[in-house]
């Protein structure tokens, strides 16, 4: 089975607690089985990873360029300042998804720019738990089928000129969304 890491950036540990009329009831170990399982239907297996330390989630996000693994991310509020992340996820040689609980861009306006959007494959924000299961749906379609660790085959997202397969085979600027 295929694998992906979901990556949670600062204060989404505290979810259940954290201002939960934006967040919602569920907690991260509720939002972490859910990834799991959605994973499961679309043949993932889901490594759900969370950090208030932006070294470390650095360091996942080289792994997973190192593994060619594919990355669905809530940087949470480094969504919207750090240079570091986006960098380091512009080296990335897999599926890229960004997720939001909330919808940041219905938010306070520090929060209307996010300087990892431009990196990734795409964005789905605002549909609470299902913005996960969403983003695990596409990176299914994106890198297509393979084992656990296996790096994505050539030709793997699709043939050439298809959404994602420039992204998954390693090849930059072609195809996408964007
Ligand atoms: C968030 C939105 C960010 O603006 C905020 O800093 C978070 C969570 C979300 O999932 O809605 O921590 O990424």
């Amino acid at each position: 089975m295929r694998q992906v890491l979901v990556l949670n950036g600062p204060n989404l540990g505290r979810l259940g607690a954290r201002e939960p009329e934006v967040y919602g009831s569920a907690s991260f170990d509720d939002l972490a089985g859910e990834c799991r399982a959605a994973a499961a239907k679309v043949g993932l297996g889901a490594d759900v990873r969370q950090t208030d330390d932006e070294a470390e989630l650095i360091r996942w996000v080289h792994e997973a360029a190192d593994g060619r693994i594919p990355v669905v991310l809530n940087p949470a509020a480094f969504t919207h300042y750090s240079y570091a992340l986006r960098d380091a996820l512009a080296i990335r040689t897999a599926p890229l998804v960004e997720v939001h609980l909330s919808n940041p861009a219905a938010r306070e306006s520090f929060r209307h720019n996010s300087v990892v959007a431009g990196v990734a494959d795409g964005t789905i924000a605002g549909f609470g738990l299902m913005s996960y299961r969403l983003a695990l749906e596409a990176i299914a379609e994106l890198a297509g089928p393979g084992e656990p660790g296996e790096p994505a085959e050539p030709g793997a997202a699709g043939e050439a000129g298809e959404p994602g397969a420039a992204r998954a085979t390693g090849e930059p600027g072609e195809a996408g969304f964007r």
